[in-house]
Order: structure tokens, then C-alpha cells, then sequence
């Protein structure tokens, strides 16, 4: 049997660090165990300027605990007034990695986000130009479609139209959660990328729902039925370089989810990698775990994997259930069953 697994270290595709308090007690969790995380730009105001982005960078760093050699890697988010040449300057000097599309209203602080997309098209055409990926958030907003069919629905109304409208385009479809997803990244060549979150390889709709309403298990896009999350484990641990680790880790305080109108979002910085050796364990394939941890992100963005290592082994790993900040407790992600791998 496996005891000790040593992989490049991991990178989070994908990740919400907020500002301030929250930020400040968040961090760490990632920083201990990722060498870079792309990060998300939905922040109250959000980041939708270089100068913005480098802003957020600098407290970014700031929060770092001392010692630390965690990259953050800074996005700007898309709105209909987003300058093409403020983007192409960003990228040029290295401060942005990517663009964030979030359709208007489809979730936590995407008020600002795009409803027409013609009055995005001179910034994708400039992105497509320079090799600059867009990471799509990739829901439709319509209210008379069915919040379990919204992923499918924007692939086919969304997604597609936009990139067949802008050759070269490279994307991201974030935090996929359907068998849809799947097959089309799938399709597609390598001018496409996916990430899933560890929270979707282990829960699907019933974990929401049945037996009781889970509100800490509520993010969007919402997980879906059970053979939807058994595509995306399939797809994680295939090898295939289409699909890497994006978390979506996403903090909320426990007042901010315990709501009659709750937020969306799982906190998983702090066990995601324990989580994922044990799903890829089950499938028989830790020999791929790497790629999808440290290998098909790097590879997707253009950047050098990690040179340095982590280190699991096989034992219980001792966490908190909770992270105490100053605005009041988050709740770590509890996959549900008994975890057998820690980082050392
Ligand atoms: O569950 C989610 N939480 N999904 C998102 O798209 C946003 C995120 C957040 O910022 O809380
Ligand atoms: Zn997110």
C-alpha cells in the first residue's frame, strides 16, 4: 500500500481570498501547502483596473505570514467599460493572468459583471491577440431557466457562440459541475481549459438537500445530480490535460451562510489536498493526482510547474473545523467522510 505521496507542489486555478480581516485569516490556509493561486476579482468595489489589481497584490502580500513563498496571481474582472489596452498593458508587465467573465447577477459580487456581450467583443478580440485566457464563470442568469440546467444551457447559448465569435480565444470554464462540461472541454482543443473544485468531486445535489437543508454545502454553480459528479471524477482523474484543480475556495462567514438568504460558496483551502488524494485513491489513480494538482494548470497558463514538493502521507490529518477571523468564524468544508491523508 501507498503510505507517502510526493508531488510538485500544487497550484489553487481558482481562489477567493477576499480583503482585509477576512483575507488576513484565509491566506495562510492556502499559503501552507500552494506555491500560486489565480485570484479571484470579486471584490465590493471590484477589481477591474491594473492599477486595482496591483493594489489587491500589495495587501495580498502584505498578509503574507513571513517566510512564505506563495504567487498570487492577479485577474481583472470584465465589465462592459473595461479598457482592451489597460488589459494588454497588465498582461504585458506580468501583473494579470487572466480576465474574469461573470455574467451579471449569476452570483457573489457579479452586479458589474456582462449582460451584452457585444460590449465586450474589442477586449476578447485583444485578449485572443495576446494569449490572455478568460475564466468564464458559466451560468446563464435567466430566471426562467432551471438553476440545475443553467451550466448546460450557457455552454450551448454562451459559451460556444463566444468562442466561435473569437478565434484564439483561450478560456477556462471554471468550476464545471455536469457531464456537459465535460464532454464538450473534452472536444475542444487546447486553446480550452477546465477546473474543478474539490467540494464537486465529492458532494452532488442530495448532499444539499436530503435529510436536511446543508447550507455550508450551497455554492454556485450548485452541485448537480449524482452522475454528474461521477463525469467530473472521471475527468479529474484521467490524466488529461484539459482539467485542473481550481477550489473556488470561497469564505463566508458562518453569520453570512446561516441566513434565510444564505451566500454562496465552500471554504476548502484548508483540507483540499487531503480530500484529493483520497478521491483519487478510491479511483485508483494517485499516479495522476500530480497532473491534476501541480501539471495541467501550469501547462494550461503557460508558467513552469513548481520546483519544490509537498509531501503526503497516509494518516488522519488534525485541522480545525473552523477558522477564526475577526468578522467571525468560516467553516471548513467537511467532505463527509473520514480523511486518511495529511500534509506534512
Ligand atoms: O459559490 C460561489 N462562491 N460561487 C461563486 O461563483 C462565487 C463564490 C464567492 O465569491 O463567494
Ligand atoms: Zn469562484
Amino acid at each position: 500500500m501507498t503510505t507517502t505521496l510526493t508531488l510538485r507542489r500544487p497550484d489553487d486555478w481558482h481562489l477567493h481570498l477576499r480583503d482585509g480581516a477576512m483575507l488576513r485569516a484565509v491566506l495562510p490556509e492556502t499559503a501552507r501547502h500552494f506555491g500560486r493561486a489565480i485570484i479571484m476579482p470579486n471584490l465590493v468595489p471590484p477589481v477591474v483596473t491594473a492599477a486595482q489589481a496591483m493594489a489587491y497584490r500589495e495587501r495580498i502580500c502584505a498578509a503574507l505570514p513571513e517566510g512564505t513563498g506563495f504567487t498570487p496571481l492577479m485577474t481583472l474582472y470584465l465589465t462592459e467599460d473595461t479598457n482592451p489596452e489597460d488589459v494588454a498593458a497588465a498582461h504585458a508587465s506580468g501583473l494579470v493572468h487572466a480576465v474574469k467573465l461573470y455574467p451579471a447577477g449569476a452570483t457573489t459580487n457579479s452586479a458589474s459583471g456582462v449582460s451584452n456581450f457585444d460590449n465586450v467583443r474589442a477586449t476578447l478580440e485583444r485578449m485572443a491577440g495576446i494569449g490572455l485566457p478568460l475564466c468564464v464563470h458559466g451560468e446563464v442568469t435567466d430566471s426562467d431557466i432551471d438553476i440545475f440546467d443553467r451550466e448546460a444551457v450557457f455552454i450551448d447559448r454562451v459559451l460556444d457562440p463566444i468562442r466561435r465569435a473569437t478565434p484564439g480565444l483561450r478560456v477556462v470554464m471554471e468550476h464545471i459541475t455536469t457531464s456537459d462540461a465535460v464532454e464538450y472541454a473534452r472536444a475542444q482543443g487546447d486553446d480550452l481549459g477546465a477546473t474543478i473544485t474539490t467540494h464537486h468531486l465529492v458532494i452532488n445535489r442530495n448532499h444539499i438537500l436530503a435529510g436536511g437543508i446543508r447550507p455550508h454545502y450551497y455554492c454556485l454553480p450548485v452541485a448537480k445530480r449524482e452522475q454528474h459528479r461521477q463525469a467530473l471524477v472521471t475527468a479529474a482523474t484521467s490524466g488529461s490535460a484539459r482539467f485542473f484543480l481550481g477550489t473556488d475556495s470561497a469564505p463566508h462567514t458562518d453569520a453570512n451562510k446561516l441566513l434565510p438568504c444564505g451566500c454562496a460558496g465552500c471554504f476548502t483551502a484548508t483540507n483540499t489536498l487531503s480530500i484529493l488524494a483520497q478521491v483519487f485513491e478510491e479511483q485508483n489513480a494517485l499516479e495522476h493526482l500530480e497532473r491534476f494538482t501541480s501539471l495541467n494548470g501550469p501547462g494550461f497558463y503557460r508558467l513552469p510547474a513548481n520546483t519544490d514538493t509537498i509531501t503526503l502521507e497516509k494518516s488522519a490529518p488534525d485541522y480545525p473545523d473552523h477558522i477564526e477571523t475577526d468578522d467571525g468564524p468560516v467553516t471548513v468544508f467537511d467532505p463527509g467522510f473520514a480523511l486518511t491523508w495529511k500534509v506534512l
